[in-house]
């Protein structure tokens, strides 16, 4: 085992600093158990956490982008807490060792000649390293940051240094983010970057239905409500391992595979984190993730096989 890991496929950290950032919301900064650099990473990734609790909660990394000493991340603690953020605010503290897997990007930051972000609350975390990247290259960009208040609105000192490219929206005082605003942006070229609860990204789904294709780039906190669908069974062919394993219309992929003994390599289960992506070798995948685009569904080549399921009687996966 390398001197750096933590159980299967994780790495021991130890946390090093615990700050509060608004209400609810502290960062918590994370470096190598073993005083090693940490693994690389880019605008919009982000890391499981595997809590002594035994949950797995994915958290973007918010820092200087491409900082490798210690990671930052930003937690919210959630009211309806299954006991993620919950353990987070109540027993993480400076000096803990901890688990984590990762970091995974679903949110890659690519090259555009400018940048429109919209962050809504906890929302503002990937957007953050975008933000400092897009500084650091020069490029022409804004932020709309919204919130419920100011005081609930995290890393609002550092965003202030950036004047007149953020503007803030707590909803009390300044009403909603102004999307209508994002159109001549977006008519010019520019590319929008965003995370926010489901209701704002949902707006921006709708405005993005007259941008231009792969326009925007959504990262997605929660499992997103999809129309309910019939689930049929499916044959899965697993082409290297050389198994066919029957998918009743009761179980997902991962469940089945689980059970005929097929390693998969899973930690959301719900569609949003990215972990149990596969290729798709044969047949027509029925996407029901919250993370590939539409056109990244149509090309049919990759699924997350914690939630989706087939179009076809049979799916060749590369497992
Ligand atoms: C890629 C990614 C990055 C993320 N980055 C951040 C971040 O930077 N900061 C941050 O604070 N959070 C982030 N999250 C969200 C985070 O991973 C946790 O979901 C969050 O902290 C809540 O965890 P919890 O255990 O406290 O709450 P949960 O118990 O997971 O509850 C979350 C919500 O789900 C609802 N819920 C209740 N039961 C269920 C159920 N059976 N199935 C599904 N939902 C249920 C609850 O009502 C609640 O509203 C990210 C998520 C993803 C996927
Ligand atoms: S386990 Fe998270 S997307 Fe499938």
């Amino acid at each position: 085992m390398a001197p750096n890991a933590g159980p299967a496929g994780s790495l021991d950290v130890v946390v090093r600093q615990l700050r509060w950032e608004a209400d609810g919301v502290v960062s918590i900064d994370l470096a190598s158990a073993a005083g090693n650099p940490l693994p690389s990473w880019a605008p919009g990734a982000h890391i499981d956490l595997v809590l002594p609790n035994g949950l797995e909660r994915q958290y973007s990394l918010c820092g200087p982008p491409g900082e490798r000493s210690y990671y930052r991340i930003g937690v919210r603690r959630e009211r309806a807490s299954r006991g993620g953020s919950e353990y987070v605010h109540a027993f993480l503290r400076p000096g803990q060792r901890i688990s984590i897997k990762g970091p995974r990007n679903n949110f890659g930051f690519g090259p555009a000649g400018s940048y429109v972000f919209v962050a809504g609350g906890i929302g503002i975390t990937p957007i953050l390293p975008m933000v400092r990247a897009a500084e650091a290259q020069g490029a022409d960009w804004q932020l709309f940051f919204g919130g419920r208040t100011s005081a609930s609105m995290p890393f609002l000192d550092e965003l202030g240094g950036y004047g007149k490219r953020v503007r803030c929206h707590p909803s009390d005082t300044a009403g909603r983010i102004p999307l209508a605003e994002l159109e001549r942006p977006v008519e010019a070229g520019a590319k929008v970057y965003a995370c926010g609860p489901a209701s704002l990204l949902s707006d921006l789904d709708t405005a993005a239905e007259n941008w231009p294709a792969e326009a925007l780039h959504l990262e997605r906190f929660k499992a997103p409500q999809l129309a309910p669908a019939e689930n049929k069974p499916v044959e899965v062919e697993c082409a290297a391992s050389k198994k066919t394993v029957s998918v009743g219309a009761d179980e997902s992929i991962v469940n089945a595979l689980d059970k005929a003994g097929i390693p998969t390599v899973t930690s959301c289960r719900s569609g949003i984190c990215g972990s149990c992506e596969t290729k798709v070798l044969d047949g027509v995948p029925d996407h029901r993730d919250g993370i590939l685009s539409a056109s990244e569904q149509a090309a049919g080549d990759r699924m997350f096989i914690c939630v989706s399921r087939a179009c076809t009687p049979r799916l060749v996966l590369d497992l």
